[in-house]
């Protein structure tokens, strides 16, 4: 069970609730829920929160946490750092930092045969941003292409590459917009088209607007765009492209010089059943993105790969890039510590295992349930879709289910639970699933077995 944190703070809840009523600026996500829960522990799978109430984190932080809340061996390197090196200023060398480096380049040449360099930086906007300086500076060009649904953060220079509007329009102009084009979401395809009969039509367009001067993008022989950006799997509705997509298009943009840009952050480390996403589409990214789950959620170091031609110190000399921590020893040893968790396990075996399991009881739900469109699954990253037989979205019917989920309880064998749900897609009518990757068979039948439960009464609402 988590501490209570009330005693030790000698605090109550009603307390904190004012003060965030009083103190804090609101302008994060944290109030996108009306009442948001005050956490007080995790463990595994599950988070601990006011009142005692238990939680199954079915999404484990967007994926920040893919090895467990407080998994005992990366918290024990992390303890262990903090009693021997838990300061070090960012321009010196250290051992965590080398070695983890070492052991990502290593991994990465192995799966690919490419070899590459890294730098390191805090959280995923910020080390986005510095993968987009690899693109500037190797090809001179600014402009991006981006895929619509995309998610690469919230800073200045990668709101030029989110889809969303709403993340803009406080802000004025963007003049510095990536070129934006439909992603394969084929739940809700935005040429109207069905998967079974358009023969990727979404991808020959990409191709097509490459293909002529006139399309006002490339030339025969060059084009405007310096990298296409991508989250191979998207974050926004765990959309998963069918297998064909990226070989569709990536060889013939890569013959005008378009570097890939493959922005892992939330798909990568093994959430999908392969150590990256792209592993499962056919091609190899220039410039590969990691945050979230590279310290297991413990620090915000991120990482940046790239070709080594792009980064070697010839081209990337010292002062390209810097952040005060962006070294930091307790984030790197973190993320050493991870690394190695991961590769100790059998993750390419037990994932696609585990979630064709997870994916199998979702379809029990979607024959019984007739406001499940659809389900879909790659390794333990899931959607489920809510819309009527023809595929028109049930808006905001996702975050429905998630209030309802967080704020009831639920029993699954004589145990109470309250569920922490996901909701995304376009129209707020997805329910994300991202488990975390050790999680157990009878742990998955008790998420089925909760989720049944939210279903019916969501039901009568959708209804
Ligand atoms: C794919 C992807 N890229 C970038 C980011 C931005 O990361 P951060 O919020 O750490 O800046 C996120 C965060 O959700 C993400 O999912």
């Amino acid at each position: 069970m988590g501490t209570n944190v009330f005693d030790n703070l000698q605090t109550s809840p009603e307390m904190l609730r004012q003060i965030d009523n009083q103190y804090l600026s609101w302008g994060d996500t944290v109030h996108y829920q009306d009442n948001p829960i005050i956490v007080t522990g995790c463990q595994d799978g599950v988070m601990f929160g006011e009142g005692g109430h238990k939680y199954l984190s079915t999404g484990m932080w967007h994926s920040s946490c893919n090895f467990g809340y407080r998994n005992q061996q990366i918290e024990n390197a992390v303890a262990e750092q903090l009693r021997t090196l838990p300061q070090a200023c960012g321009d010196f060398l250290h051992a965590e930092k080398l070695l983890v480096a070492k052991e990502v380049v290593d991994a990465i040449y192995e799966r690919t045969g490419v070899k590459g360099r890294v730098s390191f930086n805090v959280g995923g906007s910020l080390v986005v941003e510095d993968a987009l300086k690899i693109v500037r500076k190797n090809t001179g060009k600014n402009k991006v292409a981006v895929m619509m649904g995309a998610y690469h953060g919230r800073s200045f220079e990668t709101l030029n590459l989110s889809a969303s509007h709403r993340y803009r329009e406080y802000y004025n102009e963007f003049p510095g917009r990536a070129q934006m084009f439909p992603f394969a979401n084929c739940s809700q395809c935005f040429y109207d088209k069905k998967r079974e009969t358009c023969e990727l039509y979404c991808s020959r367009m990409i191709n097509k607007a490459f293909s002529n001067e006139h399309y006002g993008l490339a030339s025969e022989r060059s084009t405007e765009i310096g990298a296409f950006v991508l989250e191979v799997c998207q974050g926004r509705g765990y959309v998963i492209p069918p297998k064909d997509f990226y070989q569709d298009f990536i060889p013939q943009i890569r013959e005008k010089g378009v570097l890939i840009l493959d922005d892992e952050i939330q798909v990568g480390m093994y959430r999908t059943g392969k150590l990256f996403a792209f592993e499962h589409y056919g091609f190899v990214p220039d410039i590969i993105t990691l945050s979230k789950s590279f310290t297991n959620g413990l620090s915000p170091v991120s990482l940046v790969w790239a070709r080594d031609e792009l980064v070697n110190p010839d081209v990337f000399t010292p002062g390209h890039a810097h952040s005060n921590f962006a070294n930091h020893p307790l984030g790197t040893v973190a993320a050493l510590a991870t690394w190695r968790y991961m590769m100790a396990q059998d993750y390419e075996t037990t994932v696609p295992q585990k979630g064709d399991y997870f994916l199998n009881g979702l379809r029990r739900l979607q024959e019984k349930y007739d406001f499940i469109y659809s389900v879909d699954g790659l390794g333990l990253l899931l959607n489920i879709v809510f819309a009527d037989e023809q595929g028109t979205p049930y808006g905001r019917s996702a975050s429905i289910a998630s209030e309802i989920a967080q704020d009831n309880d639920f029993e699954w064998k004589g145990e109470r639970w309250r569920m922490l749900l996901q909701a995304g897609g376009y129209d707020l009518n997805v329910i994300k699933l991202a488990p975390y990757l050790d999680i157990t068979h009878s742990e998955i039948d008790c998420t089925i077995g909760v989720l049944d439960q939210v279903f019916e009464k969501i039901g009568r609402i959708i209804a």
